[in-house]
């Protein structure tokens, strides 16, 4: 009577599968739990009769045993299975890809004029954009009167004091002042960064751009160094194709001052609008720093000489890549700074 009994359930036992656990759960109540079939077979058990006994006892053991070693094994493929189904996802898949950024293009030839005055063995320098006027003005040998204080060009910045002194600079040139102010000759620096003007926005002018200002402060700096310094930078960043000239200028801060030109990357020289149809565009102004500057940031002046340059990143990007509207590097439009894709590291 058991015999038959547990020949029948261990064929079913053996044939027993689960989806869901609920159905598992079920196999568990039905064999293994408290009023379950195992537990029915060792109540019958006890009633046997001793030799019976020794044979069903062993019998018995194993069957008990197939059914928790069923159960077990189901639970667990179940138990893996809920995982997946969890997860909903093939984990082994591989990811989507990601779209890497590019550098912005004032941010390449940034890094390129860097490159280019460290291997010269000029160090960068860093300073505030809000100015006071003593860093942006007055030390630079601006007369009181200069046009470029006025409120026109220059963002002003009120602090309800009385004290209009503070403004955006309007230059990189502010830096030089602060680099000679806190240090000791020989400077050999250049100095990136933002500057502001109170300027109408248009394709050719916009309210804040970026230039980069250099300073060498030494004994006899001459304006031949100058000169070498500078055609020695054009050629690395735009090739040997193209002809360089200097013109006689004015700036406060230096003496004498002059403007360089080169022959338009765009047109050869021939004539276009990036040069206005004259062949040459104006990429920096320069000089030898004005003994009144080194006198005002604490130099001799009668033992140092120096020459300074600024230029703005712009205008240096704007020929390098023919781009021909400012607003275009402030507009944040992918379409545009897609184009200037690089390996980024
Ligand atoms: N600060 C000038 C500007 O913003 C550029 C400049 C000209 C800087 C001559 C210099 C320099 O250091 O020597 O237009």
């Amino acid at each position: 009577m058991m015999q038959e009994q547990i020949d029948k359930y261990t064929s079913e036992i053996k044939a027993f599968t689960a989806a869901k656990a609920d159905e598992l759960e079920a196999f568990r109540i039905k064999f293994l739990g408290t009023k379950g079939i195992i537990k029915d077979l060792f109540e019958q058990f006890k009633t046997v009769g001793a030799e019976e006994k020794r044979t069903f006892g062993k019998v018995l053991n194993q069957f008990k045993q197939l059914a928790e070693e069923r159960y077990n094994d189901i639970k667990e493929s179940l138990g893996a299975g809920t995982q997946a189904a969890k997860a909903d996802t093939d984990l082994t898949l591989p990811g989507d890809g990601f779209e890497i950024g590019s550098r912005h293009p004032l941010s390449l030839v940034r890094n390129e004029i860097i490159d280019i005055f460290k291997r010269l063995g000029f160090v960068v320098a860093e300073g505030p954009e809000i100015e006071d006027d003593w860093h942006n003005f007055s030390a630079l040998n601006f007369p009181e009167e200069h046009p470029a204080r006025d409120m026109q060009d220059t963002f002003f910045i009120r602090k309800g004091d009385g004290n209009d002194d503070i403004a955006l600079r309007t230059h990189t040139s502010s830096v030089q002042v602060r680099m000679m102010e806190n240090g000791k000759p020989p400077f050999r620096a250049i100095m990136p960064g933002r500057v502001y003007r109170n300027e109408a926005i248009s394709a050719r002018a916009h309210c804040f751009f970026h230039q980069v200002e250099g300073l060498y402060v030494d004994e006899n700096v001459s304006f031949s160094d100058l000169k070498q310094t500078l055609y020695h930078f054009v050629k690395e960043l735009y090739g040997e194709d193209f002809k360089v000239r200097f013109r006689p200028s004015y700036f406060p801060f230096t003496e004498p001052s002059a403007e360089m030109d080169i022959s338009c990357t765009i047109c050869k020289g021939a004539g276009c609008n990036m040069c206005k149809y004259t062949g040459w565009v104006e990429i920096l102004g320069c000089g030898m720093v004005d003994p009144n500057v080194l006198e005002n940031c604490g130099i001799d002046s009668k033992k140092y000489t120096g020459f300074a340059f600024g230029m703005g990143i712009e205008r240096i990007t704007n020929l390098k890549y023919v781009i021909r509207d400012l607003r275009l590097f402030s507009e944040n439009d992918v379409r545009f700074l897609k184009q200037f894709q690089t390996d980024i590291i």
